[in-house]
């Protein structure tokens, strides 16, 4: 039998970006482990599917993770729900334009920025009082490699990630006395629709920097979250740890 430890039975998670990819097998896994999930995403029509497709306990909200006011109204709704927010997954994210700094444009560097840098703080501030309160709560954030290594062409993003996994080691010091845990996880290249957008130079690159010779596959991913979520990680906070097929070893 599997350690009870893993189960999710009354516990609400909300994973942002959860209509494809990473966010999706996430949702998946959570709802398999008895959670009750809000698959929320910028895409409401894909966030429909497939919180149909992956079961009853699975509820679509239209959420854009870069707007204060959309992430609150996302919040408030699952509060009246639910009651209460146990987990979140900030998980939403895009790569952006593959250029060098060179022909990076504001813009390109803000949109990137925006989602998955301001998107992990708006989300998390909009949780954090509740889980407060009530003492207990946990926060689990998709980083990078990115982050880690830095990767050609892609600055906004491998920026962006790095902050991801400071804000997670900076906030989980803040709220370690109200029982809230909040870590992050640093994928290496997974097959999701994230990377249909590169070149094929660069998926290349980044392939030729995994020991383990593949792309990651989501389910591997979520199989980390759902450890980081679940009451099995219960001495560990403030981390990011890899799921990278051994790209970076720290
Ligand atoms: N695929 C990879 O190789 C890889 C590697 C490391 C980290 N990641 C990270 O994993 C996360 C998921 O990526 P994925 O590969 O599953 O990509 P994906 O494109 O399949 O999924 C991303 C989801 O985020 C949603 N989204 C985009 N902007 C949003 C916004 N403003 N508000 C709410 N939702 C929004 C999209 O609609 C989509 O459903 C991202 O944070 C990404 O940076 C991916």
């Amino acid at each position: 039998m599997a350690p009870a430890n893993f189960d999710l039975a009354n516990k609400t998670a909300i994973i942002t970006g959860s209509a494809h990819g990473i966010g999706r097998a996430i949702a998946e896994r959570l709802v398999e482990s008895n959670a009750r999930v809000a698959v929320t995403d910028i895409d409401i029509s894909a966030a429909q599917s497939t919180a149909l497709e992956i079961g009853s306990s699975a509820l679509p909200l239209e959420v854009d993770v870069a707007s204060a006011e959309s992430v609150e109204s996302m919040t408030q709704s699952l509060l009246k729900e639910w009651g209460r927010i146990d987990i979140l997954v900030n998980n939403a994210g895009i790569v952006g334009r593959d250029v060098p700094v060179s022909d990076l444009t504001e813009d390109d560097w803000d949109t990137v920025m925006d989602i998955n840098l301001k998107g992990v703080f708006l989300c998390s501030r909009a949780v954090i009082g509740a889980m407060m309160e009530r003492g207990k709560g946990n926060i689990c954030s998709v980083a990078s490699v990115s982050g880690k290594e830095g990767n050609p062409n892609m600055a906004p993003y491998s920026v962006s990630k790095a902050g991801v996994i400071c804000f997670t080691k900076a906030l989980a010091k803040e709220v370690l006395e109200y029982d809230i845990r909040v870590n992050c996880v640093s994928p290496a290249l997974v097959e999701t629709r994230l990377i249909d957008g590169m070149d094929q130079q660069q998926i290349d690159y980044m392939t030729s920097k995994i020991p383990l010779g593949r792309l990651g596959k989501p389910s591997e991913v979520a199989a980390l979250v759902h450890f980081l979520v679940s009451d099995e990680s219960s001495f560990t906070t403030g981390q990011c740890l890899d799921v990278s097929g051994g790209r970076s070893t720290y």
